[in-house]
């Protein structure tokens, strides 16, 4: 793809196709608890509906994240490191990775992973004309997933994995392990990761995150309907469902649901999917942690946290994660 500028976009491309997305659909529908992976949240109008939610008072991860990253960048950027090669997962936006673009030392390329085609392009294509000395390389995947990070031919002293705004929520714990084992692996002995953490918190502050006065999260969530009528042959009535979230404190998340507003059955592709008035479809999961629930979790996966940093009032954390060398491996 050409853009405005002389430089070449090169996007390696990993997205799911639709038949995956069908396949997605079609399993989770047909689970006892219906769900649908909150990952398909992220077609275009999904990440717009999103970066609108990031501007919401009530949604405080953005707001927090940037201000704990604004306040401590001197020293994440020395514990980082100069030459370091920049990896995103769900780089979305891309707007925290600017504080890091603008004051790691010497870094020497960057590249975002994200589900979302458009936007990445989009982000790419900004950041090349507001960044003209940096080399970006977007990966299109679903970073728990199978995809390559593409070779680039420059030199770097380490990798560092960047996975802000407690995206990372989104896994079950079990799922986090495995994660922050492969990216681990991806950093070797000298890179690092660092990761957005949300944290526990009165439980008043969570509702009013996921449930916004202005209905911004409900369109949020609603659209993966409205996706799914879109882009598989599909007919959700979206006036016969509603958003629905609250916080689980046994589970530590904050669960998304879409409710059946009555007994209905929709067609997909030719499969009739019925539901009870009251039964839901679970959508997303916002796990929250302590401190030390995330570090056992960060230690199981074989890393050290080198450092911690939060806000005054301890709703969110960032973390440098380091391979630990002392480690027993577990397996
Ligand atoms: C993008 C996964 C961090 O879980 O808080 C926002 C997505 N869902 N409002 C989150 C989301 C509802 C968000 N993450």
């Amino acid at each position: 793809m050409s853009l405005g500028g002389n430089k070449q976009i090169q996007l390696h491309d990993f997205k799911p196709g639709l038949e995956q997305f069908y396949a997605d659909v079609l399993d989770g529908l047909r689970k006892q608890q219906k769900e649908l992976p909150c990952k398909y949240f992220y077609d275009d109008k999904g990440s717009r509906l999103y970066e609108q939610i990031c501007n919401l008072d009530e949604y405080y991860i953005p707001y927090t994240e940037v201000t704990i990253m604004e306040t401590n960048i001197e020293e994440m950027a020395k514990l980082l490191g100069p030459e370091a090669l920049l990896i995103e997962y769900g780089s979305g936006s891309s707007t925290k990775t600017r504080i890091l673009l603008d004051h790691l030392y010497r870094l020497t390329a960057y590249i975002p992973v994200d589900i979302s085609h458009e936007q990445l392009l989009r982000v790419t294509e900004r950041l090349t004309l507001d960044y003209p000395g940096l080399d970006v390389f977007p990966v299109c995947a679903d970073f728990t997933g199978n995809f390559e990070l593409p070779t680039v031919n420059h030199t770097f002293k380490r990798r560092v994995v960047y996975f802000p705004g407690s995206t990372i929520g989104n896994l079950d714990p079990v799922r986090v392990k495995g994660i922050l084992e492969n990216i681990a692996a991806i950093c070797g002995q000298d890179g690092g990761i660092l990761v957005g953490v949300d944290l526990k918190k009165d439980q008043a502050v969570l509702h009013s995150a996921y449930n916004d006065d202005q209905g911004v999260t409900a369109a949020f969530n609603l659209n993966m309907l409205e996706r799914i009528n879109r882009e598989l042959d599909c007919d959700f009535r979206l006036e016969c469902f509603e958003h629905r979230a609250f916080y689980n404190p046994k589970e530590g998340r904050v669960e998304m649901h879409l409710v059946s507003l009555k007994d209905q059955a929709v067609h997909l592709n030719g499969v009739t999917i019925t539901f009870t008035h009251g039964e839901s479809i679970w959508t997303e999961s916002s796990y929250k942690y302590n401190i030390d629930e995330f570090e056992q979790i960060a230690v199981a996966a074989g890393l050290k946290v080198e450092h911690v940093w939060t806000d005054e009032r301890r709703w969110f954390s960032v973390q440098y994660l380091v391979n630990d060398s002392t480690a027993v491996p577990s397996s």
